[in-house]
């Protein structure tokens, strides 16, 4: 469903007010989410949608949720001022666009299992790219020092004046996935235009990611050209294949920035990630504070071959087949956690939404203090498949193959299931879980067991085996702090650049959000603690044809990122972090 459909059909929501800026970006998922949520309200009969007291026992929403001030830079006033300006203008604009628009005609596209760099041809596509930022941005590259990791990874950085102060560190990554040559000629304008519309920028990596790299090297170069000099050290980095796990760049830069800086080195990280929607009755940014985890388990089961014409009761392909029926029956089931990131989201939702439903607005604020308002709550939430699927650990059954020829009876058949972990979960809880449920069956179809390396049940007088192994996980991101000076700035700064633009028209509030998807900042974790999946990405309207046909920003979005970078930067440099 299209999401301005979506919210001028609910119910009961306030009217629906001009839009200064109504494109479409995203997400990896914090944007999904505050769609899910969304998707809640439609559920809920418009009389439960009035805005009423809260029962006499609930929290009272001042102390849910508060909300950092809106933040200007001060000791750097003017020069915001100045830029603010500047931003407005149409001379910027023309220019911003340009960068952008050639960025896009780049098709730096990531596949999955690329070879390493240097021997893969497929990576050649990034050299024109970096020529692109060289040519475009001249005194980005004589001012300040570049690093290039693993050949394309990319490592800007701007000494501050005070080195005692934690440097900032902003992400970004050049590739995007690629153009299915099938869905080529869906698009209105080719994929690798970059055509500018006067209102959209079209093309692919338009949004995801191309708009927030050229978005903070604009930033930089218009600071360069008005002479500012940093108090706070600025560091910024580019991964070049974040859409196949980014291990051959941020994967390289992580460890590079570890090495020159040390660990908890940055006072904050922020990367792509989530942005700002008008859902709710109310523009709300949620910036990621959180991503989950991560695992592929194999499960392999092996049984004789022999002649099809004399069969056993099960072939190894039919025994899978029972396997996977279990897992399915046996779902992981989610459970609304208190203090976990979904439950702070909802929890400033219904805070600060004028359109949550009254029934959901009081379960959720009743929560903390009342097991059975916590339960009504969680029902309400987990109806929705996205919020669920944010909530708990997932698990899709994604590759199954077995059996080569019509008459040999297979010898092995193998299934992988994908999990994405909860927060409050973990690797090791998830595929201890899944080697005890096909445990139980094994002994029904007498297979031997081996789970991980580890022989869970004799191998000697069993018919077949099954074994699971799961080599590539990824554990869930530690969860930023939400009431720490980072955050409250990151908030404030937000809160600034979007109360410029919607102030008049609607409150703006943040809440802390949340990721099913993962990002390059997997790789970070021992920079800093405070790390943020935000772009500050338009969602009012939908999500812009990421990783689809029709990938398209939004210009007025374009320039308010440029915004946004500008004054989380002049901010960051004269605050305490
Ligand atoms: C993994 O989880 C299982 C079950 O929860 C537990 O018994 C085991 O000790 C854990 N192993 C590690 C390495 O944490
Ligand atoms: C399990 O399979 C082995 C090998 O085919 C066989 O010898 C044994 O009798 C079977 N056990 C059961 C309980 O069916
Ligand atoms: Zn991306």
């Amino acid at each position: 469903m299209d999401d301005a459909k979506l919210n001028a059909e609910l119910p009961g929501a306030p009217v629906s007010r001009p839009r200064p800026r109504r494109f479409r970006w995203a997400m990896l998922v914090a944007g999904v989410t505050l769609v899910a949520i969304a998707n809640i309200l439609l559920k809920y009969p418009a009389g439960s949608r009035r805005l009423c007291g809260l029962p006499a026992h609930a929290t009272t929403t001042a102390e849910v949720c508060p909300q950092a001030s809106a933040l200007v830079p001060e000791k750097n006033g003017a020069l915001w001022s100045e830029l603010t300006a500047l931003h407005a203008t149409d001379a910027f604009l023309q220019r911003a666009v340009g960068r952008l628009s050639a960025a896009v005609q780049i098709p730096t596209e990531t596949y999955d299992e690329m070879g390493p760099v240097g021997e893969d041809p497929r990576w050649i596509t990034r050299g024109p790219f970096v020529e692109h930022l060289t040519t475009a941005f001249p005194l980005v590259h004589a001012a300040l020092n570049l690093q290039k990791v693993n050949t394309y990874g990319l490592i800007y950085t701007w000494q501050g004046s005070d080195a005692t102060l934690k440097p900032l560190l902003l992400m970004g990554h050049y590739d995007v996935v690629p153009v299915a040559p099938l869905s080529a000629d869906q698009w209105t304008y080719p994929a690798y235009s970059g055509y500018f519309d006067g209102e959209n920028i079209w093309g692919r990596g338009s949004s995801d990611d191309k708009s927030g790299v050229i978005g903070i090297m604009t930033t930089i170069e218009v600071l360069l050209e008005k002479n500012f000099a940093p108090t706070r050290t600025i560091v910024f980095s580019f991964g070049f294949d974040e859409e196949a796990g980014g291990y051959h760049g941020a994967g390289h830069l992580g460890p590079a920035l570890l090495e020159r800086f040390g660990p908890n080195s940055f006072a904050m990280i922020v990367d792509e990630g989530s942005g700002y929607t008008d859902q709710f009755g109310a523009i709300f940014a949620a910036p990621a504070i959180a991503e989950k985890g991560s695992v592929d388990v194999t499960i392999e089961v092996q049984t004789p071959g022999g002649h099809s014409s004399v069969p056993p009761e099960h072939t190894s392909i039919g025994i899978l087949a029972a396997l996977i029926v279990h897992l399915e029956a046996n779902a992981p089931t989610p459970v609304l956690k208190l203090g976990s990131p979904p439950f702070e989201m909802a929890q400033c939702l219904a805070a600060h939404g004028p359109a949550v439903p009254h029934a959901l607005k009081s379960a959720v604020l009743r929560a903390k203090h009342s097991k059975k308002a916590l339960k009504k709550a969680e029902g309400m939430l987990l109806e929705d498949p996205m919020f669920r699927a944010l909530v708990g650990t997932t698990q899709a059954v994604d590759i199954v193959s077995g059996g080569v020829k019509s008459n040999a009876l297979p010898e092995q058949a193998l299934a992988v299931v994908n999990h994405r972990i909860a927060t409050q979960s973990s690797v090791n809880a998830t595929i201890t879980r899944d080697a005890a449920l096909v445990k139980d069956l094994a002994a029904r179809f007498n297979l031997s067991v081996t789970a991980y390396g580890e022989p869970l049940t004799p191998a000697a007088g069993a018919y077949g085996t099954l074994s699971l192994s799961a080599p590539r996980s990824l554990e869930p991101a530690p969860i930023t702090p939400s009431a720490a000076p980072p955050f409250q700035l990151l908030a404030g700064t937000i809160r600034t650049v979007l109360g410029a633009t919607y102030g008049d028209v609607q409150e703006v509030f943040v809440t802390p959000g949340m990721m099913t998807g993962n990002t390059d900042t997997r790789f970070t974790w021992a920079l800093s603690e405070h790390i943020f999946r935000y772009g500050h990405g338009n969602m009012i309207g939908g999500l812009g044809g990421i990783h689809t046909v029709d990938e398209h920003i939004k210009v007025d979005s374009f320039i308010g990122m440029i915004s946004f970078f500008t004054t989380l930067i002049l901010n960051a440099d004269e605050a305490a972090l």
